[in-house]
């Protein structure tokens, strides 16, 4: 499997250009990568996932790998995101999970009471994790000078999976066990970090030098829900992160009302959705918060002129220093990827 990079590929003088940017260090250009930049929308990605499960593309270093490559090659973004998937470290300590296509992650045996939480042990990083850590090397082995972000679930959202069985829109039972039994709930989430914990640790003792927690459903919370029930887990899943020494950015979407609670995770960056003008994210968070986002994916389905147009506006409200440019949610699957190709460009040439 070919894992090299064509030669056009951005100069190593740009590839430090995410980290410096999540530093929140001067840079010339913002850097530019996007949520789910590998996978559905790539044509080089569905040939290589037919006739092969979700799961077992991300358990075989090599594919996962050459996936992981595929956006870089083709968009030239300032980074990678290696090509796995929240519950892999599920499946890593034996939760029986499955991802159905246009479902998403399927849980055949839920977990939803005391006794359920001891199926949730901490994963063996030489064992349980070896297939991760063994994608993330040969991912980094590729990519030379651009980095490789590593990523986990954060525990709400891989909760909000384990409770319910499977995607949910609104996380009721989710949210009704966090009120009705705080106790479980608790162990749960902390259970949970430990997971995520272990997850990253493998990723960047790989080789991943930055790291983003989803917390794509925690939005469904309050301000004072997200405090009591889930700020808790998160700081100690940061805390881990923090010894490691590399950025993390926290994202969620629709947390507008969640902005400085993420920021109080102790995250170096947090993601913004196109719902939250960059603005507004700027004056709440204040500069020593990297801000990353926030253009709406949807742009991406329109013709390239509307999409520049809205790129151009998110450019022109982003801060100065700390800024990462990125969707405000994942690439959908229908974008043709002639869009994101120019949208990199559009993004790395702009300030030249
Ligand atoms: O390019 C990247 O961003 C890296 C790869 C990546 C995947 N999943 C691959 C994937 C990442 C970072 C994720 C994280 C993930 N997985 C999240 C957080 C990000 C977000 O979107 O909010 C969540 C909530 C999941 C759970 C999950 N896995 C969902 C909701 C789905 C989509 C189901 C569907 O078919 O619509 C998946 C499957 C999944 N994860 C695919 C990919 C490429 C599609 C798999 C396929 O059918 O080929």
């Amino acid at each position: 499997m070919a894992l090299l990079l064509p030669p056009d590929r951005p100069a190593p003088a740009a590839a430090a250009l995410l980290l410096r940017a999540l530093r929140g260090e001067e840079v010339p250009r913002p850097p530019v990568w996007f949520m789910r930049q590998a996978g559905r929308s790539l044509p080089e990605y569905r040939e290589l996932r037919r006739g092969r499960r979700m799961l077992d593309l991300c358990g075989t270093p090599e594919l996962a790998a050459e996936v992981t490559l595929q956006p870089v090659r083709r968009h030239g973004v300032d980074a990678a995101i290696l090509f796995s998937d929240i519950v892999v470290p599920l499946e890593a300590v034996g939760i029986d999970v499955e991802i159905r296509p246009g479902v998403g992650p399927v849980i055949a045996t839920p977990v939803q009471t005391r006794a359920d939480l001891a199926r949730l042990r901490e994963p063996e990083p030489d064992t349980d994790l070896a297939a991760l850590a063994a994608a993330v090397r040969l991912s980094c082995d590729g990519l030379g000078e651009t980095p490789l972000i590593g990523f986990a679930g954060a525990p709400f959202t891989l909760a909000s999976y384990l409770v319910e069985g499977g995607p949910s829109k609104a996380q009721a039972r989710t949210r009704a066990l966090m009120l009705a039994e705080p106790g479980v709930w608790a162990e749960l989430l902390e259970r949970l970090a430990a997971i995520a914990a272990a997850a990253i640790e493998t990723q960047v003792r790989a080789g991943a030098q930055a790291v983003q927690v989803f917390d794509s459903w925690v939005g469904s919370l309050s301000a004072e829900q997200y405090d009591r029930h889930v700020l808790p887990a998160m700081q100690l899943l940061l805390q881990r992160i923090a010894a490691l020494d590399v950025p993390v950015i926290v994202f969620g979407l629709g947390t507008g009302h969640l902005l400085e609670r993420l920021a109080a995770t102790g995250a170096r960056a947090v993601g913004v959705d196109w719902r939250t003008p960059l603005p507004e994210a700027a004056a709440r968070l204040g500069p020593a918060v990297t801000l990353q986002g926030n253009l709406d994916p949807a742009a991406c389905l329109a013709p390239w002129e509307v999409c520049e147009r809205h790129a151009r506006a998110v450019l022109d409200s982003a801060p100065a220093r700390g800024y990462v440019f990125n969707l405000g949610h994942g690439v959908q699957p229908q974008t043709d990827p002639g869009i994101l190709t120019q949208l990199a460009a559009y993004v790395r040439e702009r300030h030249a």
